[in-house]
């Protein structure tokens, strides 16, 4: 597996898996565009793909942190459901602990729905503790968890 920066070629499967995996809010195509472009310096977007062997490299998540001063977020991490389960997300959140790390942050926070279990099981494994809950937070009424790890470069 390759996890590295996003790029133009990346946007039509990221914008994709986006409408899939966050269908009540996704990302533009234009916004990606916007943040793979640069518009946004506090972002970084990184993508992840298999190795290839000569042949093309299959899409398999990406991920966006965004790191001001000593906090980084992460912002969005997806994987397309038939990758799932092979740790994919597991290693793009490593390099988003490295992005942030090498930019200065000490604690990597972001804000999950109440109702997904899932997610919510993938952060705990990885170490993250709540901080807090946004009752409401999103636009179907739901509540956000607000949830923090200290940033390490070898989580
Ligand atoms: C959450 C998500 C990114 C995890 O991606 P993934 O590549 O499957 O995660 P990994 O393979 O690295 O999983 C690592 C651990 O997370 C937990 N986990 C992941 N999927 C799980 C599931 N379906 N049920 C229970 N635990 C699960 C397990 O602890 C798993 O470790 P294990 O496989 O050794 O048991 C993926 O399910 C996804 O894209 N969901 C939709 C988008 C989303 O909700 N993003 C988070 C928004 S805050």
């Amino acid at each position: 597996m390759n996890i590295g920066p996003a790029g133009v070629d990346d946007i039509a499967e990221i914008a994709a898996l986006e409408a899939e995996a966050f269908p009540l809010d996704p990302w533009s195509p234009n916004l990606l565009r916007e943040a793979v472009g640069g518009l946004v310096p506090t972002m970084a977007l990184l993508v992840a793909r298999s190795s290839a062997d000569g042949g093309a490299a299959d899409f398999l998540g990406y991920a966006v942190v965004s790191v001001v001063d000593v906090d980084a977020e992460l912002q969005r991490i997806a994987v397309p459901e038939e990758r799932r389960r092979s740790g994919v997300a597991g290693a793009l959140l490593a390099a988003t602990h490295a992005v942030a790390g090498e930019r200065g942050a000490t604690r990597l926070l972001l804000e999950v729905r109440e109702d997904n279990i899932i997610a919510r099981t993938f952060y705990e494994r990885h170490g993250f503790a709540e901080l807090g809950r946004r009752p409401r937070y999103y636009r179907d009424g739901t509540t956000a968890l607000v949830l923090s790890t200290p940033v390490t470069m070898d989580p």
